[in-house]
């Protein structure tokens, strides 16, 4: 599979377009907007991994549950946290922002991503899925140029970092909620937020030399806890 010439020949092209993204935003690269969860609905439909998990959590609440109803329902001071994409481009307009910690609050904003998804190069819906099953690597790259963020590999920061964004690790960080005192533990956090399945490029990387391994690097997990392997969980 991998290995081959054709594949080190592939990489090259991988090198340039990981080193861009490296420095800018995909976001801003790509010109995505965000869509909502309602746009990501093929992982929200019954049966989907992420979706179903998801739902459990209180990221699907912090909006709902929080400041719904209070005075603060409209407060940017609360909405940087507690909604995704406050001050950002949402593709439904008139939208100031999206309630609760959606995907994208974590994945990028997706209009790009759905996209090649409805559609990869013009050939339809299904051409997204095959290229999956035939390259899942290729589809990996995809996602990235369309400034998806997968295990927050391809933005400026690690996934920790990205936590961090609304999470804080000592009581008297400045960038913390005022209604709480409770700090994260990263590794306990991560676990109970963890909604990874086992996929076809989970299973494509662990074949991978450690040769090729190290020419992926830059879109590898390289995250302390991401570089463990997955141990997949039974679909319910
Ligand atoms: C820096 C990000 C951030 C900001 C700003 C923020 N929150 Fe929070 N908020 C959180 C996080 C994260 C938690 C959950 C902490 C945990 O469980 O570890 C939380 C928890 C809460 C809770 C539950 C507290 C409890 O008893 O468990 C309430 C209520 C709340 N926030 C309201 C607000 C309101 C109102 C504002 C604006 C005035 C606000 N938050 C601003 C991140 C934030
Ligand atoms: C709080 C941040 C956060 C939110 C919210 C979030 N994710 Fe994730 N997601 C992650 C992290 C971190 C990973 C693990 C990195 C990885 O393995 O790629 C991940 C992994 C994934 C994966 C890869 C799973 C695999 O099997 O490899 C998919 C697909 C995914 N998320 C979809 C979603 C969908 C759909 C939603 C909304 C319903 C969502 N995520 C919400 C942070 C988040
Ligand atoms: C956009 C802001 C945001 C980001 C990014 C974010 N969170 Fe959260 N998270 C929150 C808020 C707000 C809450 C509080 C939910 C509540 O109590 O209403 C929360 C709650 C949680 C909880 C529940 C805590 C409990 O008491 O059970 C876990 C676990 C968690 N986050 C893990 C993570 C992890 C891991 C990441 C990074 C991959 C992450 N979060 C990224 C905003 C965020």
């Amino acid at each position: 599979m991998l290995g081959s010439r054709k594949a080190v020949y592939f990489l090259g092209g991988i090198v340039v377009s990981v080193f861009s993204l490296t420095f800018s935003l995909p976001a801003m690269l790509t010109g995505a907007e965000y869509v909502s969860n309602s746009g990501c609905k093929c992982h929200m439909g019954k049966g989907c991994y992420e979706g179903e998990e998801y739902k459990e959590r209180l990221h699907s609440n912090t909006w709902e549950k929080r400041l719904k109803g209070t005075p603060d329902a409209e407060n940017p001071d609360c909405l940087k946290c507690h909604a995704t994409a406050y001050g950002e481009k949402i593709a439904e307009a008139g939208k100031k922002y999206l309630p609760n910690v959606q995907c994208e609050a974590c994945h990028g904003a997706g209009s790009e991503y759905k996209k090649v998804k409805e559609n990869y190069e013009g050939k339809g819906k299904d051409a997204f899925k095959e290229l999956l099953k035939k390259d899942p690597l290729m589809a990996r790259k995809v996602q990235y140029d369309a400034g998806l963020i997968v295990a927050g590999i391809n933005g400026p920061a690690t996934v920790k970092e990205q936590c961090l964004k609304c999470h804080w690790e000592t009581k008297d960080d400045k960038n913390k909620c005022p209604k709480t005192d409770k700090v994260m533990d990263y590794k306990d956090y991560f676990k109970k937020d963890d909604h990874r399945d086992n996929d076809e490029i989970d299973d494509v990387i662990k074949k991978m030399s450690p040769e090729d391994k190290k020419k992926w690097a830059a879109l590898l997990p390289k995250d302390e806890i991401l570089n463990t392997p997955l141990k997949p969980k039974k679909k319910e």
